[in-house]
């Protein structure tokens, strides 16, 4: 079985990679990416070797398709993505690129050149905000509040017309926060945790009491390789958090600041980010139902498993956190006061 990974070097990717190999040790797996600002080869060089790495740029339509006549894979995880919602309010072009752009190349180059399942790795950001009450579906109505949002929406219809219109074997997967090992520190889990390590200021959006529903990314993993060995044509699945994982950024900022034994003091109140989604929770009744798929990680556990693995790789994560990183935690931060 040859499994292409688009995004591989990246957090989700990367892990997904590592599941993997160790749970089909018989695919033969290319990890496909363009080493932007997020992806990381570093993240994946105890897998070269066994795994094959080609960098490629998926909104290069001309290299997809020649890899793609090359390689003749027969699964596709589509993973690929400019991912991160404040760098898409400073400019949303890239997103555009990247994620409706690049998706297209990749859904055509697939259909023409044999691949048997296509699994568009998606978000629950599409279906907007909720209130205090309720869940998301997947008949949930989309209604993306930021470009990044939207521009995983606009690519989640394409690659489900691809299905509808020519019946190729795509399958749509909508998940909610991940967090663990390989996160890049511009989003909140490992931002908060490394700038606690370093006695900087944790920049917490508006009054703090968004609630996001947190995901360990092995759970996600495994919900990956649930949907593509046997996830139905055309269809969505959500895949989502424990109840109990729901928990409002102020909490969780606190209990990181409690596990490093850091002073709380180090949270700082700063302007909120635009158009901010109030709260996000999953109902994974169906993949449930369907493929007996259910999180298995304790928040309580893997948090603390967490805030311990950035704490034994400080050389990764300071290697990541240095140019380029910089420059937008800069445009970010700055007006904010930090
Ligand atoms: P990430 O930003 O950590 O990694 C993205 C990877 O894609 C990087 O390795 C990067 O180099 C690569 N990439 C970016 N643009 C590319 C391009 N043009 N061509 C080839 N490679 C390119 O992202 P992540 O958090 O691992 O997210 C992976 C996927 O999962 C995304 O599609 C995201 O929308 C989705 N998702 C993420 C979360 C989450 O909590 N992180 C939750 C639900 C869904
Ligand atoms: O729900 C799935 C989505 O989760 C994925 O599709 C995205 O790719 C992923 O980045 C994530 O989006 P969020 O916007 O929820 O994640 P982020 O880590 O950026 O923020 C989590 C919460 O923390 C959110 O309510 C904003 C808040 N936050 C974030 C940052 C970076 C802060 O308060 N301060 C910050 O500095």
């Amino acid at each position: 079985m040859k499994v292409a990974i688009t995004g591989g070097a990246g957090f989700i990717g990367s892990n997904l990679t590592y599941y993997l190999s160790e749970e089909r040790p018989d695919w033969k797996i290319t990890i496909l990416d363009a080493l932007t600002y997020a992806g990381n080869l570093e993240t994946i060089e105890p897998l070269l070797g066994k795994i094959n790495f080609i960098k490629l740029d998926i909104a290069d339509r001309e290299a997809v398709t020649n890899i793609f006549a090359t390689e003749k894979f027969d699964l596709v995880f589509h993973l690929a993505a400019e991912s991160h919602v404040d760098r898409s309010i400073l400019s949303g072009e890239p997103f555009v690129r990247t994620n409706v752009l690049g998706t297209q190349n990749l859904l055509d180059a697939s259909r023409a050149h044999g691949v048997g399942k296509f699994v568009h790795v998606s978000t629950d950001e599409v279906y907007g905000a909720l209130g205090p009450t309720g869940r998301f579906v997947e008949s949930t109505p989309l209604d993306p509040t930021s470009p990044y949002a939207a521009s995983k929406a606009a690519s989640d219809l394409m690659a489900l017309a691809v299905s509808k219109t020519f019946g190729f074997d795509v399958v749509v997967t909508r998940c909610t926060n991940n967090y663990g090992p390989y996160h890049f520190p511009e989003k909140f889990i490992p931002l908060f945790i490394t700038n606690a390590l370093e006695d900087k200021q944790l920049p917490l959006y508006g009054d703090g009491n968004q609630i996001r529903s947190w995901l360990h990314v092995k759970d996600h993993a495994r919900a990956l390789l649930m949907v593509a060995e046997r996830g139905r044509k055309g269809e969505v699945y959500n895949i989502g958090g424990m109840e109990e994982a729901e928990l409002p950024n102020r909490l969780v900022a606190e209990m990181i600041c409690e596990r490093l034994n850091k002073p709380k003091s180090l949270i700082k109140y700063v302007e909120d980010r635009l158009a901010h989604d109030r709260r996000y929770a999953i109902d994974y009744t169906k993949i449930n139902r369907e493929l007996g798929w259910k999180p298995e990680v304790h928040f309580q556990k893997g948090l603390p498993e967490t805030v311990e693995w950035y704490v034994n790789n400080k050389a990764w994560w300071t290697r990541v956190k240095s140019g380029a990183y910089l420059e937008f935690y800069e445009k970010n931060y700055r007006n904010r006061g930090l």
